[in-house]
């Protein structure tokens, strides 16, 4: 399970991370726009932020009782204790960037309703979570999305 904050690259990761390891690939804002059929842009103005958490902790739990995957989760997933509680058993992998990294990554953040504001505190925030939660943190500076799958993927040979 791939952590981290917006603009990580836990979707692009994630994919190749579960070809290298012959695991399907789950990622959980497709799957809550999938279920809503609505965009996630559409989710948060019709149901504010809440109602989407609502829907994400609900995909998340959908997908943890589901088959064995690699599965990238939304960046603010984790502000959900109960979530926090869930993937406590998981193999949770944080994917680290720097915010001025992840900003330049996102562009304009369009569908991405929570950069309406500063992503400043968001990430002083959410930060300790990854590193909290991850059971081992990964640098993404500097790396192709292929060469950090590959590192993950031989840090959890040896897991
Ligand atoms: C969010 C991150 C998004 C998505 C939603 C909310 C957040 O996922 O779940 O827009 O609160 O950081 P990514 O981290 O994949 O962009």
């Amino acid at each position: 399970m791939l952590v981290g904050f917006m603009g990580a690259g836990k979707s692009s990761v994630g994919k190749l991370l579960a070809a290298e390891l012959g695991l399907p690939f789950v990622d959980t804002d497709a799957l809550i726009e999938e279920r809503a059929g609505a965009s996630i842009q559409r989710i948060f103005a019709a149901s504010g932020e809440r109602g989407f958490r609502r829907e994400e902790k609900a995909a998340i739990k959908e997908v943890l009782a589901g088959p064995d995957a690699v599965v990238a989760l939304g960046g603010g997933a984790l502000q959900d204790p109960t979530v926090r509680a869930l993937v406590q058993a998981e193999t949770v992998v944080h994917l680290d960037v720097e915010l001025e990294e992840a900003m330049s990554r996102i562009g304009t953040g369009t569908g991405r309703p929570m950069l309406q504001q500063d992503p400043t505190d968001l990430y002083q925030q959410r930060d300790p979570v990854y590193r909290a939660v991850g059971k081992f943190t990964v640098a993404t500076r500097g790396s192709t999305p292929h060469e950090i799958a590959k590192v993950i993927a031989e840090r959890l040979e040896s897991w």
